[in-house]
């Protein structure tokens, strides 16, 4: 093999798609024609250049020696590094940007398979080799005999083999380069990873067969239509559709009688019943089975509508991402995942960005999914030279465009659960996006055309955008508003206004967040322009990667050694890399949940916000608690609810407790088991607060003493279950505890380090200022220093004032804690003050308490007040009173990079457990104006976590810290989108904590 530069290999400085015999795209069919899977081990060898000769296409090349290789698969995720590792970028190009140039180091993977051609398949007209999926650019070789050349990873390709395929035993030889001129059309913000990661396939095309089929089936008012269009040869005629539930049998003898066909009574398809009628499509050769959902998707006006009704999207944008398999597909996996979508109130994918494996769309059909079907596309790293010879106005890629687009629409036109077209993500804006949305619009009158990149609306059928603020969203929405739009003249922005709207991406979800969800959510109600739409993203993209300590952690960029990468923004999902779902996504099933609670006196308004499923499904159970323990439970009588109605329900007589708060709570629940969960499955909650006035203890009054310092705190004081030591505590019933000491500080959250979308109440996102994190930094909150300023004691108080702040500081706060035995009774107040000169947000304000590990470590806790998952102030619609039990593992997310977690807000009562036993007792009482402190358990202080990358960082522990916050910070979702919203933004103010120790 001779290594040789890639100038010695024209293919890799071509735009064209392709080349060779590749067959016009047809649709992904199920059908009885002959297919021989080459799927399994092939031979391999990985060269760091591209070769420039090409010896492994001769039939008799000596293989022998070359390694086996599992296909599908990616070579970066095979071999424990033999073939290099993954890299990711977000934007930026890991090569540079020369297109259509790729540089001489360019991992090269040849692959060698021998099949025998089944003895049966003599009668076959011709014989296709079909690709699924190959990253990025291949070379394909039969039995020595050059094939063609292919691009467009997460596209299909079929090369018609016939004359190169011989009886007996044949040799396949695939030259697959990482880096060719189609990575330039494909900079998604993802992994980059080469290889044959779909199914390679041999395909019998049998003489009289049906190429192809698109079987549009329409829906009005109860009736049908089908309306077939097929591919084949004349001499395939006579072919019969047939759909046998429906009574449809008709025969076409000739191409010319294919038409549509009426039917009188139909169940329509939608998301929420994804109601789907075995067809088959018959020739004498061949049958094609398919599955049709009849639905109609059109635009009236700025209404997206499907069978008449307006969709609003619940979506989530999804990757093909799996921790150890890469972008290669796993059934199974996808199947659970799009279950758990369904199971937390999603209804909608946006397949960012490229066609996923065609399955997925079978199982979008058959769960129930809105899906926007994403081209295979994106040129983001053009942007950096402000679009500068970007392939999509450049018409030397016209052709490799609007082969994708065909290939895009041709292979999954037939799935009910697409409902619009995508052009790609981020590729600035030209006359190829246009052309393909003109070859769209002329292939498919059925389905609008997205792509967010059109701002000024002048290809696309609605209007998009990802990260506006709640504001700019609102502006969007609102009948006759002149806000600017972003990119767009006045004229332009009223045009844009015409159409429907979604945010093909919003909430990015990286690490601890989003929040604002439910002001989003909430104008959908108020804009019906406003169409919903696509959280930033579902799962995280982590690789599974072992330390060599033997630490199983999910890699992230950067974990690889790569030279350029963008970090752990791949880590942005609702859904961890293990498949466990973030507190994020369970605020996110709360806040969009289709059944909408307004409570009365004796009464509950329910209102079905489904696009056009009644509530017959679900039964409405109730219980009634006292202090969190269940008193009373029935189901309400809950009339017929037709999408979009409301109906009131009476509501059972509720037990009031005079000594504990009353809560009443409605779970809908699906009455039985459905595709993608059981019966009793909560599809939506709400929860009313019955509770009498209870009154608050008055905080124990402790006589002012002048000039405190006068009467240190020295020696030993005891009270009640406290042990103090010179004025600090030193042990809690027994254990060893310290405390209180302000903190101020948590572990930044992605969005916490966000430095764009500094005003979440401006319209314009893109105005960057400086992260919270760095300013937090700046003021030393990570790095709080005390002093005593007095302390004074006796038998039944204490009472200590620290000053802190930080080096180099002039602002502080003033914390005065008084300890004071009343009836036995051991009550802690906390006043904390800020000084003036304080002009950030703060992260929180709260107090610390160390339980260093003792014979026990504190491993535990139990209490009454929201959860059971941790909230923050504007992501808390998951959170239900109620009382609750966790180890301290467990209230904690695993955010594949360490930062705040684990608050529960509006805590009333905790218990800490060390292994079996209660240790200490908290009673928290609401400050003057109501409000509950939370608490945090964590075996980790809020500055390790901070200093860690990855969780298996941390330092090993040897105390549980306690953390009991007046308040807390918001999320927002600044990571990529707009900053806390000022209600929920914490200033530094004055606050009180009330602690009771028993
Ligand atoms: C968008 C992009 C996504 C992803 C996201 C940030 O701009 O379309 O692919 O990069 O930002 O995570």
């Amino acid at each position: 093999m001779t290594i040789a530069s890639t100038s010695s290999v024209p293919y890799l400085a071509d735009t064209a798609p392709g080349r060779g015999p590749r067959r016009p795209p047809r649709s992904w069919l199920h059908s009885d024609a002959p297919t021989l899977s080459l799927d399994g081990a092939w031979l391999f060898r990985l060269s760091p250049v591209a070769p420039a000769d090409e010896d492994l296409a001769d039939d008799g090349f000596d293989d022998s020696d070359w390694d086996t290789i599992p296909v599908p698969s990616h070579w970066v995720l095979e071999g424990d590094g033999a073939y290099g590792r993954p890299i990711y970028t977000n934007v930026q190009f890991p090569f540079p940007i020369d297109p259509p140039h790729v540089p001489d180091e360019n991992p090269t993977g040849d692959y060698r398979r021998r099949f025998t051609l089944p003895a049966d398949w003599s009668a076959a007209e011709r014989i296709l080799l079909r690709f699924d999926g190959v990253e990025s650019l291949y070379k394909v070789w039969l039995n020595g005999i050059e094939i063609g050349i292919a691009t467009g990873s997460r596209l299909a390709t079929e090369f018609d083999v016939t004359d190169a395929v011989r009886p007996g035993e044949n040799v396949v030889a695939v030259r697959v380069h990482q880096w060719s001129p189609a990575s330039y059309l494909e900079d998604q913000d993802q992994w980059w990873l080469p290889g044959i990661f779909r199914s390679v396939t041999l395909v019998a095309r049998p003489a009289g067969g049906i190429d192809d089929v698109w079987l549009r089936a329409g829906y009005r008012d109860g009736a049908g239509t089908l309306d077939a269009e097929l591919t084949a040869d004349p001499s395939a005629f006579p072919i019969t559709l047939s759909v046998p539930e429906l009574g449809v049998e008709r025969t076409w003898q000739t191409p010319d009688e294919v038409g549509p066909i009426a039917v009188d009574t139909v169940e329509p398809w939608s998301a929420e019943r994804p109601l789907l009628y075995e067809a088959t499509v018959s020739s004498a050769a061949e049958t094609i089975t398919l599955r049709v959902g009849f639905r109609t998707v059109e635009i009236r006006g700025d209404r997206f509508l499907v069978n008449g009704n307006r969709v609003v999207f619940h979506g989530m944008n999804r990757h093909e991402a799996h921790p150890d398999r890469g972008r290669v597909f796993d059934e199974e996996h996808a199947r659970a995942d799009l279950a758990r979508m369904k199971q937390f109130n999603v209804n909608a994918i946006r397949t960012s960005h490229y066609p996923p494996h065609p399955r997925l769309l079978d199982l979008a059909d058959e769960l129930g999914f809105w899906v926007i079907l994403e081209c295979d596309l994106e040129t983001h790293g053009f942007e950096k030279g402000g679009w500068r010879g970007n392939p999509s106005d450049d018409p030397a890629w016209r052709d490799a465009y609007l082969d994708r687009i065909r290939r895009t629409v041709e292979r999954d036109k037939n799935h009910p659960s697409i409902v619009m077209w995508s052009l790609g993500n981020e590729s600035g804006t030209g006359a190829n996006l246009a052309a393909m949305s003109a070859w769209v619009h002329a292939r498919d009158t059925g389905r609008p055309v997205h792509y967010e990149g059109d701002y000024t609306g002048e290809y696309t059928d609605v209007y998009s955008r990802m990260y506006p603020t709640v504001i700019e969203t609102a502006e969007i929405g609102t009948d006759g508003s002149r806000a600017p739009l972003l990119n767009c003249t006045p004229a332009q922005g009223a045009r844009q206004r015409t159409k429907p709207f979604i945010l093909c991406e919003y909430a990015h979800a990286m690490g601890n967040g989003p929040g604002a969800l439910d002001q989003y959510e909430q104008l959908v109600h108020e804009h019906p322009r406003l169409h919903g739409g696509f959280v930033w993203e579902w799962r995280d993209h982590g690789i599974r990667t072992t330390t060599p300590e033997g630490a199983e952690f999910f890699a992230y960029g950067g974990d690889f050694g790569e030279v350029v990468h963008d970090g752990n923004f791949v880590m942005d999902g609702m859904v961890l890399s293990n498949d466990v779902p973030t507190p994020g996504l369970h605020e996110y099933k709360a806040v969009v949940q289709p059944i909408r609670f307004v409570f009365d006196v004796d009464a509950v308004a329910l209102t079905n916000l489904r696009h056009s499923a009644d509530a017959s499904d679900l039964r409405f159970r109730w219980r009634v608690e006292h202090d969190g323990a269940v008193v009373r439970t029935g189901e309400l009588d809950v009339p017929e609810l037709e999408a979009g109605a409301t109906v009131l329900v009476p509501l059972p007589e509720v037990p009031v407790a005079h000594d504990a708060e009353t809560w009443l709570t409605v779970d809908a629940e699906l009455r039985d088991d459905v595709a993608w969960a059981p019966a009793g499955h909560i599809v939506a909650s709400a929860q009313v607060d019955r509770s009498a006035r209870i009154p608050v203890p008055a905080a124990p009054t402790v006589p002012l003493r002048s000039g405190d310092a006068a009467a240190p705190a020295s020696g030993t004081l005891t009270l009640g279950p406290a042990s103090f030591e010179n004025g600090r505590l030193v042990s809690l019933g027994g254990r060893p505890v310290s405390g209180p000491r302000l903190e101020l500080w948590r572990a930044p959250t992605d969005n916490d380090e966000g430095a764009a979308y500094s005003d979440p109440t401006g319209s314009d996102g893109s105005v960057v200022g400086v992260s919270s994190a760095s300013l937090w930094r700046e003021q030393g909150l990570d790095r709080l220093t005390r002093r005593l300023v007095s302390s004074s004691g006796d038998a039944t108080s204490l009472r200590t004032v620290e000053r802190v702040s930080a080096a180099n500081a002039l602002a502080s706060v003033s914390v005065e804690s008084t300890w004071t035995l009343n009836d036995g009774e051991l009550e802690l107040r906390v006043e904390i003050l800020p000084s003036a000169g304080w002009n950030t947000v703060w992260p929180r304000i709260g107090v610390r308490f160390d339980l260093p590990d003792d014979a026990t470590a504190v491993d535990g806790a139990s209490w009454f007040g929201l959860g059971p998952l941790e909230s923050y102030p504007d992501s808390i619609h998951a959170a239900a009173v109620g009382r609750y039990e966790s180890t301290v593992d467990d209230l904690s997310a695993d955010y594949a990079r360490p930062q705040e977690t684990g608050h529960r807000s509006a805590v009333r009562r905790l218990t800490l457990r060390a292994g079996e036993a209660d240790v200490l007792a908290l009673t928290f009482l609401p400050d003057t104006r109501g409000r509950r402190p939370g608490f945090t358990l964590s075996r980790h202080t809020p500055q390790q976590l901070a200093a860690a990358g990855h969780p298996f960082e941390l330092p090993a522990s040897d105390t549980t810290y306690l953390f009991v916050d007046a308040a807390q910070h918001g999320l927002g979702s600044r990571a990529c989108g707009p900053d806390v919203w000022p209600e929920y933004a914490l200033r530094p103010e004055a606050r009180t904590l009330r602690i009771r120790f028993a």
